[in-house]
């Protein structure tokens, strides 16, 4: 009996030198790995926020966001379909699709890949056309994809698509509250109080947001790699600005998983994985990207990384940067 719990204690100590050991090899390769999932709180389970529309929030932010707001991609995303633009020139050309060209209200996306849309009778809901628009490089004209047989589907936006774009989803009902992105999605439930201290709004300069809540907002949608736990849906459950997504948002993370990304998936899933996973908070997607102007101009001041060269060859001018090409299966084009 005594000898046996000598052995078990010995065994216990080896086990324990041997961790130790092995935790100053990984410091030693400087290979902290944390649980992405290990801090913070989410929305999962409670009630759908009754935030500030954009519209109040351009009340007062008109002069310095509102003048580029109207041209934004994330406003424009999902945006009423104006007669003229070339896609629905092209829907109504053809006779057996003008009848579908005249339900049509909505545009979604158009730099690679444009879908037509238009509200379903259910609440919050939208109705996708089978029938897409790929615009050529110029985006001035372009070309039809499955004119045949257009069919209406009431389903697929709310199930897989909705939570990235559109605003404040319910994801009992997939019902969302706003269509498009409107300014909730980054800086969340913006309190009255803000305009006296600017802590209180999530991305002001003054509240300091950490690393990883920045990652969160922005990953929310740009991972489309991901799924909701608690739904099953490829979208965020109740994400709200401030949040921890990984709670419930799971992502493949191993190198395989950012191997099969094209770089313009890859560079956005290395720099979440860098901040949730590696520790590594100096970069997050703000050092590089100006989200209201629209511009990548901070980038040109980063550190030479390995990164760099998803876009750069690894030696010669940066004013050389590769073509790519972007596919999505959640996105479907
Ligand atoms: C996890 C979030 C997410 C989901 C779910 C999602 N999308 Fe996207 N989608 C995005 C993001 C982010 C982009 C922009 C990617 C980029 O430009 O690199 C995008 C881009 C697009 C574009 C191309 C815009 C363009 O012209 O370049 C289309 C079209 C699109 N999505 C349609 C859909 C449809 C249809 C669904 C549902 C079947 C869907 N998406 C589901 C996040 C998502
Ligand atoms: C796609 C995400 C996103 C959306 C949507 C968005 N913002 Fe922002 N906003 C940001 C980020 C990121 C910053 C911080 C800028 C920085 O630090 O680079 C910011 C900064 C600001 C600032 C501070 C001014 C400044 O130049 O730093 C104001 C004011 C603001 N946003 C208002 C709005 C309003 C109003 C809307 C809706 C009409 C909106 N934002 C929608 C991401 C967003
Ligand atoms: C009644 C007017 C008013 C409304 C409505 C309002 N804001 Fe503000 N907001 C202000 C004032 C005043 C400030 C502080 C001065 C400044 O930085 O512009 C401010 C500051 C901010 C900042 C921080 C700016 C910085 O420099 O860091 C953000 C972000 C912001 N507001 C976002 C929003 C969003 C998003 C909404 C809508 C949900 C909104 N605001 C609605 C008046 C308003
Ligand atoms: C609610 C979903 C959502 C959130 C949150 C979001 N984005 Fe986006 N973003 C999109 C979609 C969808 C598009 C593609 C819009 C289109 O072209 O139709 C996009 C486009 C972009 C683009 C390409 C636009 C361009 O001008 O080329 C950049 C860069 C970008 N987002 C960065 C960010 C950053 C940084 C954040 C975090 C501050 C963020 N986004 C937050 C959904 C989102
Ligand atoms: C080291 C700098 C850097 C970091 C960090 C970075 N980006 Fe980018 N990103 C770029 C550059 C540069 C481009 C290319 C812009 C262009 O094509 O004009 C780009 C392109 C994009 C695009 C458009 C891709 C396309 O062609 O459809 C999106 C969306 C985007 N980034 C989102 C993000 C998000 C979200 C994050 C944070 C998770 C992030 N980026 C982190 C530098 C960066
Ligand atoms: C997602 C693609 C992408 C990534 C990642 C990227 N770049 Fe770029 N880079 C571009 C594009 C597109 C341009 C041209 C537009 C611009 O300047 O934003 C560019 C331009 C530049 C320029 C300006 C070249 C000139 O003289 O005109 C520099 C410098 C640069 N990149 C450095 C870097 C560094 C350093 C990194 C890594 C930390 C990096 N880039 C990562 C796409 C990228």
């Amino acid at each position: 009996m005594r000898t046996e719990s000598l052995l078990r204690y010995c065994v216990l100590t080896l086990a324990i030198a041997g961790l130790l050991a092995g935790a100053r090899v990984m410091r030693g390769q400087d290979q902290r790995f944390r649980d992405p999932a290990a801090w913070g709180s989410d929305h999962v389970g409670k009630p759908v926020p009754e935030y500030t529309t954009g519209d109040e929030c351009l009340f007062c932010h008109r002069n310095e966001i509102g003048t580029t707001w109207p041209t934004n991609r994330h406003n424009l995303e999902l945006r009423k379909a104006e007669p003229e633009s070339p896609a629905m020139a092209d829907l109504r050309k053809l006779p057996a699709l003008q009848d579908s060209a005249s339900k049509v209200s909505l545009l979604l996306g158009g730099k690679r890949f444009l879908r037509f849309a238009k509200p379903s009778q259910d609440y919050g809901k939208l109705e996708l056309l089978s029938v897409v628009w790929k615009p050529d490089v110029s985006g001035k004209s372009g070309k039809l994809i499955s004119p045949d047989n257009p069919l209406w589907d009431a389903r697929t936006f709310a199930d897989q698509c909705a939570g990235c774009h559109a605003t404040a989803v319910d994801p009992k009902t997939r019902a969302f509250a706003n269509t498009s992105l409107d300014c909730f999605t980054c800086h969340g439930d913006v309190p009255p109080e803000h305009a006296k201290d600017t802590k209180f709004a999530y991305l002001a300069k003054k509240k300091h947001d950490s690393a990883q809540v920045i990652t969160s907002i922005c990953a929310q949608c740009h991972i489309r790699t991901g799924k909701s736990k608690s739904t099953g849906l490829p979208y965020p459950n109740n994400f709200v600005a401030g949040d921890n997504l990984f709670r419930d948002f799971q992502v493949d993370f191993t190198s395989e998983g950012l191997a099969r990304l094209n770089p313009a998936d890859r560079h956005v899933l290395e720099n979440v994985r860098d901040v949730v996973v590696l520790g590594k908070e100096d970069v997050t997607c703000l050092s590089c990207h100006d989200v209201h102007k629209q511009s990548t101009k901070k980038h040109r001041q980063m550190l030479e990384d390995a990164s760099c060269q998803h876009c750069h060859n690894p030696t010669g001018s940066k004013k050389v940067h590769k073509s790519y090409e972007v596919h999505s299966t959640t996105c479907q084009y």
